[in-house]
């Protein structure tokens, strides 16, 4: 019972019988009725034969012109038709009788022994209601015997004048009711087909049914144990009921994201070791001609003790960098949370690159705005500024400008914009600009190892901001971030005591 198939494939059988049982319970106890009435129908018929031979034995008697007719012999007369031909067809289950204005039978034929019973529900037909000999439908039970259900029918008033003194009143046609019995073993043959029928065609549907969930659950079941061994590549239709189709298209959401992220993984190694071997190389071709020699004057070891030097801060710095990115990116780092007013790091920065715009004759223009206290990370959000100038220096020729601003862009958030009059970025880099390791295609980022904004894009998020880039090809390129006022709480800011 543990497979899905197999259970949804017993409870449909399950609700399949519980219905077809309900169903036959239901119609047995609804056709009980059913065949009284039809029952009191037959009577009906029978009686109306029954009536129409007795009037015609009656004519025949009064014509015979005998004027001493007696009650005696209207009984007579009456006993003698319910025995005749006409009878004799219905005779072996229908009892015929004829009774008092009480409703005590009187004489009666047929196979049940009725003499002196008294009929139940009889309605004793009204001396006026001549015209109208409608049939009653009536009871009697035989003692020790069966329930017999009965349909009287009165004698006309013209048949009852001939005969006075006659005690007759009416013509009973009883016949046994059926049994609940009766009925069930009547109806149980065509029950039991119609439930055979049922039953295969709830075989079919219920495997069917059951087939069109479990299998597509199968697909999923097979395709998750191969991205467990690894292959990532695969998908599963998305078919069955939309409850399945839904996490068929998750899923294959999943692995996608799983797959992307591999391949992120092994970009990322394979960039890192790119990165490295330029600089180790130099290293060892630097170190190993000292050693052996190669280089052995004064000049030489000075300048190759430089380029060791050069590229060993380099590789320190990527290795810096990285260890930067994946600590903030995993909350090891945390951000301290100290009220400081914008102004104050705007102009520790502006110090910072005085001399850089000195020595590239880029103007540098800090425009702090109005007073915006912030709460977040001194150092790290001068990092941030570090990380937007310095490309912005890299890449404005001599003669341009560099500008850094603030303002209020509503309540409770500020905005840093970082804004350069250099040969900017093709719009297909802008939206990868923020990735780790990416480089744009202006040729300038040769020196960089495009981490700088991806760092930069973590600490402003730690922050609670956002940060984007826009750029016009030979104009320029702007850098936007926002940062919450103090006061706004933000969420995911660590909680480190300030300085
Ligand atoms: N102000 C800018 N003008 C033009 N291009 C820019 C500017 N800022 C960034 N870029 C482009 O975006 C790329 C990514 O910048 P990012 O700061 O992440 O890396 P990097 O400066 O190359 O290296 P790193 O900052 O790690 O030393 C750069 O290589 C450069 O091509
Ligand atoms: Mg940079």
């Amino acid at each position: 019972m543990g497979n899905l198939q197999v259970r949804l494939f017993v409870t449909y059988l399950v609700i399949i019988g519980v219905t077809l049982g309900l169903a036959a319970l239901s119609l047995f106890l609804l056709l009980g009725g059913y065949r009284d009435s039809i029952s009191y129908g037959n009577l009906e018929d029978v009686g109306a034969l029954i009536d129409r031979q007795a009037n015609y034995e009656i004519q025949n008697a009064v014509q015979k012109g005998d004027a001493t007719l007696t009650g005696q012999d209207l009984l007579l007369i009456l006993v003698n038709s319910l025995r005749g031909p006409g009878s004799s067809s219905v005779l072996p289950v229908t009892s015929v009788a004829v009774v008092d204005r009480s409703g005590r039978i009187l004489r009666a034929a047929g196979p049940e022994r009725l003499e002196d019973i008294v009929v139940r529900d009889f309605k004793a037909p009204s001396a006026t209601a001549d015209g109208e000999r409608v049939p009653q439908r009536c009871r009697l039970s035989v003692p020790g015997g069966n329930e017999l259900l009965c349909v009287s029918i009165p004698l006309s008033g013209a048949v009852l004048e001939k005969f006075p003194g006659s005690e007759a009143a009416a013509l009973i046609v009883a016949r046994p009711a059926a049994s609940l019995g009766e009925v069930v073993g009547d109806l149980m043959p065509r029950l039991l087909f119609s439930g055979l029928i049922g039953v295969a065609a709830a075989l079919v549907l219920g495997f069917l049914l059951s087939q069109s969930v479990a299998a597509p659950l199968r697909n999923i079941a097979r395709a998750a144990r191969n991205v467990a061994r690894g292959n990532y590549r695969q998908r599963v239709p998305a078919t069955g009921p939309s409850e399945v189709r839904d996490l068929a298209a998750n899923f294959n959401r999943m692995t996608e994201e799983v797959q992307r992220s591999q391949q992120t993984l092994r970009d990322f190694l394979a960039n890192i070791s790119h990165e490295l071997k330029t600089p180790l190389t130099s290293i060892r071709g630097f170190s190993e001609a000292m050693l052996d020699g190669t280089i052995d004057d004064p000049g030489g070891i000075e300048r190759s003790a430089r380029v060791i030097n050069d590229e060993s801060n380099r590789v320190l710095r990527l290795v810096e960098g990285l260890l930067d990115l994946s600590r903030i990116e995993s909350g090891q780092l945390p951000m301290r949370q100290e009220e400081f007013d914008l102004q104050e790091l705007m102009e520790h920065v502006g110090e910072v690159f005085a001399l850089r715009s000195e020595e590239t004759g880029v103007r540098l223009e800090i425009r702090p705005g109005s007073k915006a206290i912030i709460r977040g990370d001194f150092d790290r959000l001068e990092q941030v500024l570090n990380n937007l100038l310095d490309n912005a220096f890299r890449h404005t020729p001599p003669g341009g400008r560099v500008r850094v601003a603030t303002r209020h862009v509503q309540e409770g958030l500020v905005q840093v914009t970082v804004t350069d009059t250099g040969k900017g970025i093709a719009a297909a880099d802008v939206p990868h600009l923020f990735e780790r390791f990416y480089r744009a295609s202006n040729g300038s980022g040769a020196k960089g190892y495009g981490l700088g904004l991806a760092i930069t894009r973590e600490i402003v998020r730690a922050h609670g901001g956002d940060i984007w880039a826009t750029s016009e090809p030979g104009r320029g390129t702007a850098f936007v971030f926002t940062l919450p006022a103090a006061g706004r709480r933000v969420p995911g800011l660590a909680g480190v005591p300030a300085r």
